[in-house]
């Protein structure tokens, strides 16, 4: 079985992030063959600092070694080191109709923020270069948060569509998504998806121990007292107990009975309790790998490793296409 997903390095890393997404990946390890990759050419789809992208790119592959990733079960590397998803993406590309994109609703949300004048083609053309990402290696499960079901959904599409054409060339991939957690909410705003954009309602993975429990204490709660789990009318503290479940790995009923009878404040306490334990020795990792580099290496071997597989796929349909090939 083969297991991808990636990260875009753009902004700083949230709370959501990991336990939407990145916390999990090591668990995949001992289920099949896995690829996890920094999708620094998505980062381009939006206006961004040279500099914030470098950095990014590189803290993101910190933060995979950081995890619990194992450079020797799991290939890692960067989007743009395997040209192969480019090359793909141009293909494939011609797959998939603009009425399909138009319906992306991360690109009806992120193009609403700019005027027509400032949307890049990249914005609209992102699923392609998704669906590139994800068929390259043959992929079975994709882990992600919810905001990516779409897309992969699409790349699903696809799948069918070019396959239906040209025979059995592509993997149909599924998207997996956490049972508790593969959607965290703004601290500030519970109402919306806590993203990197949103300073005020995130907890950043960078943040020291007491702005993570400033913010977890402040975090917009409900009226009345009870801590229980009802998204309709209590999303501030459903939210808390989704964030203290990811964290323990418990379920949303486990995290409940435990703070039953507990009041706001105490129980905000054990939540910022629980996120300080994770997120403190998971930054002195990061720190250690990002001083002694070793990431560096990380990312050449896995660009090695990667492109041998990209390669195969990326023949295999320009042959199934139809393109005059000159290796094998
Ligand atoms: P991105 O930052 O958009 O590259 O997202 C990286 C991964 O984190 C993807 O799998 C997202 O679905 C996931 N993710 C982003 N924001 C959240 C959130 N608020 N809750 C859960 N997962 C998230
Ligand atoms: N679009 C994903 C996100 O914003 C990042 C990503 C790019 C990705 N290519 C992918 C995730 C392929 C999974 C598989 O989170």
């Amino acid at each position: 079985m083969r297991i991808l997903s990636g990260i875009k390095p753009t902004g700083q890393l949230t709370l959501g992030n990991y336990l939407g997404a990145l916390k999990h990946f090591k668990d995949y390890q001992n289920q099949g063959e896995v690829f996890i990759f920094i999708a620094d050419l998505h980062a381009l789809t939006l206006p961004i600092d040279s500099k914030e992208l470098n950095e990014n790119s590189r803290d993101i592959a910190c933060y995979y070694l950081a995890s619990g990733l194992d450079p020797k079960k799991t290939t890692i590397f960067l989007q743009s080191s395997v040209s192969e998803h480019a090359e793909l993406s141009a293909i494939l590309q011609n797959y998939i109709y603009m009425g399909e994109l138009k319906r992306m609703t991360q690109f009806k949300d992120k193009s609403k923020k700019l005027n027509d004048s400032s949307i890049g083609l990249g914005l609209f053309a992102y699923p392609a270069l998704m669906n590139a990402d994800i068929v390259l290696y043959n992929t079975d499960i994709v882990p992600v948060g919810e905001d990516q079901m779409q897309h992969v959904e699409l790349t699903h599409d696809l799948v069918k569509r070019f396959n239906h054409r040209y025979g059995d060339i592509l993997v149909n991939p599924k998207a997996q998504v956490q049972k508790v957690g593969a959607r965290i909410m703004s601290l500030s705003d519970p109402s919306v998806k806590m993203s990197k954009s949103d300073p005020k309602g995130d907890i950043f993975l960078k943040d020291d121990e007491k702005t993570i429990r400033k913010k977890i204490m402040s975090a917009k709660t409900d009226s009345g007292s009870e801590i229980k789990f009802d998204k309709e009318n209590k999303p501030g503290i459903s939210n808390l107990l989704t964030i203290y479940a990811a964290t323990k790995d418990i379920t949303i009923p486990e995290a409940e009975a435990k703070f039953q009878g507990y009041r706001y404040g105490d129980f905000k306490k054990a939540v910022a309790d629980a996120v300080v334990e994770e997120l403190i020795p998971f930054q002195q990792r990061y720190k250690q790998i990002l001083e002694d580099k070793s990431y560096l290496k990380v990312l050449k071997d896995g660009r090695d490793k990667a492109k041998k597989v990209a390669h195969q796929t990326l023949l295999k349909v320009q042959k199934a296409v139809g393109i005059l090939t000159l290796d094998e």
